[in-house]
């Protein structure tokens, strides 16, 4: 086995963050590394990058939700790549770099009895890109379009959240099927972006003016399709402009993961009926018998030079909590990552 260290730093959920997520919510804790003794089937991992989602404020709290919550005192639930650094597991050698959903520390074991299973990641393949443009967001943009919203050539598309992660790649693959993409982001840098980075046909800044009168300006004849990563006023408007017999998939609502009382609203869904639009929500864990297909379409497209991509690197363990926090402002450049070394 390659030499460990002999201390595990990690970063444990101290309290449930009530209202806006803050670094006091999280602890340091330092304990000794859990080597050697690997039970069969069990490899040892050490961290080299850390991926951060929105999703894991949802998991901070108390309650059910489409995952437990985060124990308070444990490490941090959260995508990350790691290096196998010893193994009882043949599909995992030594060496190896695997994606997954692990935690906030520098050693874990996993134990490889749960799922989803650890990806190994190609060699040819960095982390960055494993936690990024073909990890879990890119997938998820690509199933939530495909799978769910049942993307169609000539579709006159929404994407809300369109500068970050899902968002991003949503516009790109909408426009790579042949419809017309319309993005909505924070601030004129992040809207350049949009359009001449990501191809969309417009763009739309939320800080800088009404969102529902740049729609009408931009969709006279409404949105068929729309893929909300915000919610709260931003859904409000694209259910607005929803066309006849439109779609809205709910992939995220960002807007709200902070609200210490969920905000009502939207306050216009019987235009759901006038419409005959239909609007569903999805967990891209419900879908991974097509994450396969998805994986090997994005792989694609960007060695082909099709797909772009921004990833935010932040550096070093002390700063994984604050790292964290970008997510929850315009602070976030891309896919949020910190680099663990
Ligand atoms: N359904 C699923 O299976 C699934 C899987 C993965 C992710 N998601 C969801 O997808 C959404 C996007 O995730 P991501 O990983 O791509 O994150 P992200 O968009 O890369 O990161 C966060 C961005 O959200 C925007 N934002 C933050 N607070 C906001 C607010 N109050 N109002 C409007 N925009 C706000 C900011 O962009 P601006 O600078 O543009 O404001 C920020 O940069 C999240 O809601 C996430 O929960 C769902």
């Amino acid at each position: 086995m390659p030499a460990v260290d002999r201390i595990n730093r990690q970063w444990v959920l101290a309290r449930r963050p009530i209202g806006q997520v803050r670094v006091e919510d999280f602890a340091r804790r330092d304990g000794p590394v859990p080597v050697p003794d690997l039970a069969a089937g069990e490899i040892l991992i050490r961290t080299l990058m850390i991926g951060f989602d929105p999703a894991q404020r949802g998991w901070m709290d108390e309650g059910a939700s489409y995952m437990p919550p985060i124990a308070i005192g444990e490490p941090v639930r959260g995508s990350a790549a790691a290096r196998v650094v010893a193994s009882r597991n043949p599909v995992y050698p030594e060496g190896a770099v695997v994606r997954g959903l692990f935690s906030w520390q520098d050693y874990s074991v996993v134990a490889l009895r749960g799922e989803p299973a650890p990806v190994l990641v190609a060699p040819d393949v960095t982390p960055e890109e494993a936690l990024g443009v073909l990890g879990g967001a890119s997938l998820t943009a690509h199933v939530g379009l495909n799978q769910v919203g049942g993307l169609r050539a000539g579709d006159t598309v929404l994407v809300s959240g369109a500068a970050g992660a899902v968002g991003s790649v949503a516009v790109q693959i909408a426009r790579l099927r042949g419809a017309r993409v319309i993005g909505i982001a924070g601030g004129a840098e992040k809207c350049r972006w949009l359009v001449k980075d990501y191809g969309a046909d417009a763009a739309i800044d939320y800080r800088n003016g009404d969102v529902a009168e740049r729609l009408a300006a931009l969709a006279p004849n409404g949105i068929d399709l729309f893929f909300d990563n915000v919610g709260g006023e931003t859904l409000e408007a694209g259910i607005a402009h929803i066309a006849r017999f439109g779609r809205i998939v709910l992939c995220g609502a960002i807007s709200g993961y902070n609200d210490v009382t969920p905000a009502p609203g939207p306050r216009n869904l019987s235009r759901l009926i006038a419409q005959r639009a239909e609007m569903r929500g999805f967990i891209l864990l419900d879908h991974m018998d097509h994450v396969p297909a998805a994986r090997a379409e994005l792989t694609a497209w960007l060695r082909a030079g099709q797909l772009r991509y921004r990833v935010d690197i932040q550096q070093g363990f002390e700063a994984i909590p604050a790292t964290f926090l970008r997510l929850f402002s315009s602070a976030s450049q891309g896919k949020q990552l910190l680099r663990v070394e």
